[in-house]
């Protein structure tokens, strides 16, 4: 009971002292809110009908780019081949020679053969070599502009080998 009348007095005392007219002469005015900032922001790009980053017609697509962006495409369909891959080995009925010889009998041609194998092979030695390129940066090695492009080229040419070569085993 004290500790009550207590608080209702030091509230009563508090609210005295801090009239309104007290509160706002002591307020400092207060600047535009971080929203307020960014609605400005948009709103006046979008009058000026500016082109909003990222955006193509700002970047123009560079080979780095395009690896960088192909190395992530082929990183997810790898994930998802080997997942399919992997969960229709154990669904399927038979085995790898089984299924071998059903796609024998199929006779597709070598052409049809050479081109799916070439197909299936590209995106695992892109991502390998481009991956081998992205160890290298981890290491701190091959960032100036030119390197990054001639590392680009290198891995270019490498994986048109090795999938040109493993498609035709
Ligand atoms: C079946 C094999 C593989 C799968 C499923 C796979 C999958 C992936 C995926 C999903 C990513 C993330 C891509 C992104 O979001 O940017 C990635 C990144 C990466 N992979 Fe692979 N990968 C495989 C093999 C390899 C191999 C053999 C190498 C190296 C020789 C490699 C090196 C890398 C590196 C360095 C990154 C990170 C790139 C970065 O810094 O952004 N990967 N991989």
């Amino acid at each position: 009971m004290a500790a009550l009348l207590l608080r209702h007095t030091a509230r009563q005392c508090l609210r005295s002292q801090l009239r309104p007219a007290f509160c706002y002469r002591n307020a400092l005015p207060m600047g535009t809110t971080s929203k307020q900032e960014m609605d400005r922001y948009w709103e006046k790009n979008t009058r000026l009908n500016r082109p909003v980053s990222p955006h193509m017609t700002i970047y123009k697509w560079s080979l780095p780019m395009f690896m960088s962006i192909t190395h992530r495409g082929t990183g997810i369909a790898l994930s998802a081949g080997v997942s399919i891959f992997s969960l229709a080995a154990l669904a399927l009925p038979g085995d790898y020679a089984s299924h071998l010889e059903l796609v024998r009998s199929l006779h597709l041609g070598p052409a049809l053969i050479y081109s799916a194998k070439f197909a299936l092979a590209f995106p695992i030695m892109y991502h390998t070599w481009n991956g081998i390129r992205h160890l290298s940066w981890d290491l701190g090695k091959g960032f100036k502009n030119p390197e990054v492009y001639r590392s680009g080229y290198i891995v270019l040419v490498l994986t048109l080998l090795s999938a040109a070569g493993i498609a035709s085993m």
